[in-house]
């Protein structure tokens, strides 16, 4: 890490603003490289950077504040990040936890003397089912043990961390594909049969294969391009939500990392299909280890000719990808609130309508789409919608990825139609016997074994991939804690409903433990929940409440016997 020359930060920041462009949406990869290079943003960087990119110091500093990869503060060489979300949580996280600090001396929060290291609790990094997870700088450490921490902080001590591959120790761990994940050797031959496609009926193949946004929301693809092709604007953008942040969900880890090109031939055919020139991927900072990957991906493109102008010789056809690093907040998973983070701003979700397909980054007509999505409609220009809705049900076409994790015997990927139910993968994953399982990550629906008939599509439970699987001796008020304790931290506070309703949820989740929450306040706070889902501004508030609900109508009686803790 460099130390800080007065007169020279001010010549480099401008020389950033010049490489990102001298507009606030060049504010979060300057503020990356920066932190990058000193370890911290300081009142003079910020003060610099709002002077080079003609906006406001407090503009500056308010973005910073907002996203935890950023520090004002100076951190440790080393920042050692533990995960703390449910299936590390159940994976041992404590252990680990115990053991870095007492090799490094230090709490939580608190850098070492010499500042080499300093110790942080981050949310779910996506290595849910290689729990417990570390992150050391951008590298990943997964199935950490209490015995493997003095290693990993000898590596760091003698000079060693840049030596070690950028995937650190993260497994791919495919259990189960099928025909997303089989299909690898037809890359391109989508994009080649969309450029011979009018981009009416590329739409209409996209339409007619039914599929639906990958990410959970499930809005039919088809139906956003058609809208977002007949929006008016000087520019057109098609960007790629891959800030998959919700606990339990890494399914997309799988995607970038090992099916790169697909993604970005799915985000040209969209933007053929929208009439966009340019595209962004925004990947989240937990997943930076794959970013230089994903660049290479994107040079090898352009010299092939599938990235660039006049891509494949289609005569005005050109498009380009750059990647953008989110900076560490669940709430930009939300699409206005990535787009906000795009913008330089925090991450805080914007009133609907406008939708980004009409008004989106920048203001101008934005079609924002999955990592999975992107993947799938590849294929479906590639094989055509009759392949697609071959697989899964009438209403929700195709096969989901699943990212399983928690009380299994083999956690991993599961490439599984919908439609399929909670018991078939219950069997599949060696997690028969489970007491619940949570669909759909911390924002969920936790369902209880007298329910694992229920199938994963959109009539029935819906998900984005995330499979959490809890064993029949899992304490569900632990579980219900550690879901609003993630969403006490990640709630951006933009509205009162999530802001205080969470913290309230979790200071009556902590009377629970104590065995001093009355039967009439919790029904209040079953009530305050039932507010947060109706009155909160966006889809976290509105979903937060979910697994508290679910666990307290389901495990109430469990619960309320269950041992005291004082
Ligand atoms: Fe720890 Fe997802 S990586 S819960």
């Amino acid at each position: 890490m460099q130390t800080l020359h007065r007169t020279g930060i001010s010549e480099e920041i401008k020389k950033l603003a010049e490489k990102y462009g001298k507009n606030r949406t060049s504010l979060l990869p300057i503020m990356h490289e920066l932190t990058a290079k000193y370890g911290r943003i300081t009142d003079e960087m910020m003060q610099e950077t709002a002077d080079a990119l003609g906006i406001r110091p407090i503009d500056v500093y308010s973005t910073v504040s907002f996203y935890t990869f950023f520090n004002e503060k100076t951190k440790g060489k080393y920042i050692v990040r533990l995960c703390q979300t449910i299936s590390c949580d159940m994976d041992g996280k404590s252990k680990v936890a115990r053991q870095l600090e007492n090799e490094l001396g230090i709490k939580f929060g608190e850098t070492t003397p010499d500042g080499l290291f300093t110790l942080e609790y981050a949310n779910c990094l996506g290595m849910c089912d290689q729990g417990p997870a570390v992150m050391i700088n951008h590298k990943i450490f997964t199935k950490v043990t209490p015995g493997g921490v003095h290693q990993l902080l000898e590596e760091c001590r003698k000079g060693k961390l840049d030596k070690i591959a950028d995937m650190g120790s993260v497994r791919l761990n495919i259990i189960k594909s099928g025909p997303i994940l089989d299909n690898k050797e037809t890359e391109n031959e989508g994009l080649k049969k969309a450029l011979a496609m009018s981009r009416v009926d590329l739409i209409k193949e996209i339409r007619d294969s039914n599929l639906k946004g990958r990410g959970g929301a499930g809005f039919p693809t088809g139906v956003k391009w058609q809208i977002a092709a007949a929006s008016k604007g000087e520019k057109k953008y098609v960007v790629c939500n891959a800030d998959e942040g919700e606990p339990g969900t890494f399914k997309d880890r799988i995607l970038m990392v090992e099916y790169p090109h697909r993604l970005i031939e799915g985000m040209t055919i969209a933007s053929y299909a929208i009439g966009a020139e340019y595209g962004i991927i925004y990947l989240r900072a937990e997943y930076f280890f794959m970013k230089s990957h994903i660049e290479q991906v994107i040079e090898d493109r352009k010299s092939a000719n599938l990235l660039g102008t006049n891509i494949l010789g289609k005569e005005g056809f050109n498009f380009d990808v750059e990647i953008r690093m989110g900076a560490g907040a669940y709430v930009c998973g939300e699409e206005t609130a990535l787009i906000e983070s795009l913008e330089g701003k925090r991450g805080e979700p914007r009133n609907r309508p406008p939708f980004p397909v009409v008004t989106g980054f920048d203001n101008y007509p934005t079609a924002v789409n999955n990592v999975e999505t992107f993947v799938a409609a590849s294929l479906i220009a590639a094989k055509g919608a009759e392949w697609f809705t071959e697989h899964g049900t009438e209403k929700t076409s195709g096969t989901k990825l699943m990212s399983i994790s928690g009380d299994c015997a083999n956690p991993g990927i599961y490439e599984l139609p919908m439609g399929v139910t909670i018991d078939e993968m219950l069997i599949m994953a060696g997690g028969t016997g489970a007491k619940a399982v949570q669909v759909g990550g911390a924002s969920g629906s936790c369902v209880p074994a007298s329910q694992f008939d229920r199938k994963i599509t959109y009539e029935d439970v819906a998900t984005g991939g995330s499979i959490i699987i809890f064993g029949p001796n899992r304490d569900m008020l632990e579980v219900a804690k550690n879901f609003m304790e993630f969403f006490v931290e990640e709630s951006c506070g933009q509205c009162f409903p999530c802001r205080k309703g969470n913290v309230k949820i979790l200071e009556g989740i902590k009377l629970l433990e104590k065995g001093k929450c009355s039967t009439a306040y919790l029904s209040e706070l079953i009530s305050l929940g039932q507010s947060m889902q109706k009155a909160s501004k966006c889809g976290l508030g509105q979903t937060s409440a979910n697994a508290f609900i679910n666990i307290i109508q389901h495990f109430g009686n469990e619960i309320l016997a269950r041992d005291i803790q004082e």
